[in-house]
């Protein structure tokens, strides 16, 4: 493959435009100091036309055009093909790698499991943004990737770029971790840090919508359930144990009060919404939890884990848990992880 590593985009809105927008502005870093240049040579949306270029497409024209409201904009040129099949564009492009950052369903893992399916049967490697394939459909995608000889990579599902998988696969090798607990949902950790600044739920929640945390319906988040999805993926990940989402105890921030609030704090704890997984099972739950324990400290939309493990004890990673870059350096942490 060389130094250039040539790229489908699977998906092109907030994350897929952060990683083109950090190979664009860190073109010059990356190829002096990781000997790595990353070409998209397709782009895929759903409803906002799909671009293929053996030539490698430009960059700053790919994010006019999006700016723009579809691909469409994207001028012409000799040998750029506009509205493929997505999956036939995925089979035949000719990417070294997919990267797959579509909408997530952790229901079916669907129509994304299938662009993996077919990225790693027509000899690419996959890099995932989207939780869903991983929580649903892990096992036969590794499988698959074995007997392909490619690489499925997932740091960006969990904490963004905040390196939680890689830190358990890779620095913590040797260790036994016991279990992982963290805050993985920066949304309902923004409105309990708000909460106990004195606002209701309903105020800590429209202040999250303003500020772009909260999605309209905040449903999977409040609930828990966005969460539970990352928890699939870390039961896979750190103990190869497949989870649905049914079998996860799962209670949300939704019936926390004022009232808790003040009464945890009253008591020299801080209530967050913690999820735990180990070998035996996994949960995602409101805990009272002291104000040593470093997830206490963690504040606002930031995201935080703890490996409880054999040889260290406890170690806390925290960091970014959404947003175009951050969850777009995860993408570009697993591109510079492929072999090359
Ligand atoms: N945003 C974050 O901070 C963050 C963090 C970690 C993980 N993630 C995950 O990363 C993924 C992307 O998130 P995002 O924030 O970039 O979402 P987004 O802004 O809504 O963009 C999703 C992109 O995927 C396209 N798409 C959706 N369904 C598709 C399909 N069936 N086939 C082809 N393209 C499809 C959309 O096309 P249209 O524009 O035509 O609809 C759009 O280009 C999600 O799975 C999300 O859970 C996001």
């Amino acid at each position: 493959m060389g130094e250039r590593m040539k790229l489908a985009l699977i998906g092109f809105g907030v994350v897929g435009q952060g990683l083109a927008r950090i190979l664009l502005d860190k073109a010059d870093e990356l190829r002096n100091e990781q000997q790595f240049t990353g070409e998209i040579v397709a782009v895929a949306t759903r409803s906002r036309g799909t671009l293929y270029q053996p030539n490698g497409l430009s960059i700053p024209k790919l994010l006019d055009a999006i700016g723009r409201g579809s691909l469409n904009q994207y001028p012409d040129e000799a040998r750029l093909a506009r509205n493929q099949d997505i999956l036939t564009l995925i089979r035949e492009c000719s990417a070294d790698a997919v990267v797959e950052c579509t909408h997530t369903d952790f229901q079916s893992g669907q129509p994304a499991a299938d662009y993996c399916a077919a990225a790693l049967e027509s000899g690419k490697h996959v890099v995932l943004a989207n939780k869903g394939p991983v929580a649903v459909a892990y096992a036969e995608l590794r499988a698959l990737a074995a007997k392909t000889g490619k690489r499925l990579l997932f740091e960006a599902t969990v904490m963004a770029g905040t390196p939680c998988i890689r830190l358990a696969q890779t620095a913590l090798a040797g260790c036994r971790i016991e279990e992982a607990r963290g805050i993985l949902n920066g949304t309902t950790n923004y409105i309990l840090t708000q909460m106990e600044g004195g606002l209701s739920y309903a105020d800590a929640l429209a202040d999250a919508q303003r500020l772009g945390y909260a999605e309209a319906d905040p449903t999977a988040d409040v609930s828990g359930r966005d969460a539970v999805g990352k928890l699939l993926i870390l039961s896979q990940a750190l103990f190869n144990r497949k989870l649905t989402i049914d079998q996860v105890a799962m209670t949300g921030i939704t019936g926390i009060t004022p009232a808790d609030i003040e009464a945890a704090r009253a008591a020299g704890e801080r209530y967050k919404l913690i999820a735990r997984v180990s070998r035996e099972g996994c949960s995602v739950r409101p805990e009272r939890i002291p104000t040593s324990d470093p997830l206490a400290a963690v504040s606002g939309a930031t995201n935080a884990i703890t490996y409880q493990t054999d040889l260290l004890g406890p170690v806390t990673l925290v960091g970014a848990g959404a947003g175009g870059i951050q969850t777009g350096f995860g993408l570009l942490a697993d591109l510079l992880a492929l072999p090359q």
